[in-house]
């Protein structure tokens, strides 16, 4: 099987442009931030507090989250019920973000990450794809953008659901979130050392699709 691993912090375009290039070259897209939200989400409901393991522990083990690809789609499975739409607000990437951290919730998502990999030629993003779930990837991405850029399209996206939403909340949510990410203490969001770096900032949606689908072409055909 070939792997694609790109890793890059939020708002960097990663699940569009994974989602692309994936359909380019016949891989199957998995986002693996969705798994991380549905376990938030399912928190969130149960009002799970981080810090009690035990409870924790126990919460995890009643959690069934699985993946289910429609039309090339992926769907997010939370104890059998859809919930690919409902991950998708403020409150719960927030969540998201701080489950992410806890190690047990981690190991939790790991084996289905990588038997994923092991069934199917896929594009993963995230953010220690790369570097920790498939360190044996065939090509790793770093995909990036600067903060403003990530929050001026991460802005454009909410805008439309939310006249409200506010520019600088956005930043300052977004510089939360890498600070959040990128300071843990386990699987930290960095670049793996062989992964290749993309800048995305002053790209446009076509033209990082296409030098993504162009780096995995190249890639498959030295392999
Ligand atoms: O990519 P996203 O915004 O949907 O991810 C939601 C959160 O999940 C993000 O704050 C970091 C975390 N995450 C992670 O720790 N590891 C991954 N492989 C994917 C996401």
């Amino acid at each position: 099987m070939f792997s694609v691993a790109i890793d890059g912090p939020a708002g960097a375009g990663k699940s569009t442009i994974s989602r692309r290039a994936a359909k380019n070259v016949g891989f199957i897209y998995v986002d693996t931030g969705a798994l991380y939200r549905a376990v938030g989400l399912s928190a969130m409901e149960y009002k799970i507090d981080l810090k009690d393991s035990k409870r924790l522990k126990a919460f995890l083990l009643d959690t069934k989250i699985n993946l289910e690809f429609r039309n090339g789609e992926q769907h997010v499975l939370l104890n059998g019920s859809d919930v690919s739409d409902l991950i998708r607000t403020p409150e719960v990437s927030m969540m998201a973000s701080k489950v992410s951290a806890v190690p047990a919730v981690r190991e939790f998502l790991f084996d289905l990450q990588q038997s994923l990999a092991k069934l199917h030629n896929v594009v993963m993003d995230g953010r220690d794809i790369g570097t920790v779930v498939l360190p044996h990837a065939q090509l790793k991405i770093f995909l990036t953008a600067s903060p403003e850029e990530r929050a001026r399209r991460r802005f454009r996206e909410l805008i439309a659901k939310d006249p409200a939403t506010d520019y600088n909340q956005v930043l300052a949510e977004i510089k939360q979130r890498d600070y959040q990410d990128s300071h843990r203490a386990i699987a930290p969001l960095k670049p793996a050392e062989d992964a290749v770096y993309v800048d995305t900032s002053d790209l446009n949606l076509e033209q990082s699709v296409d030098k993504v689908t162009e780096l995995i072409k190249e890639r498959i055909s030295c392999g």
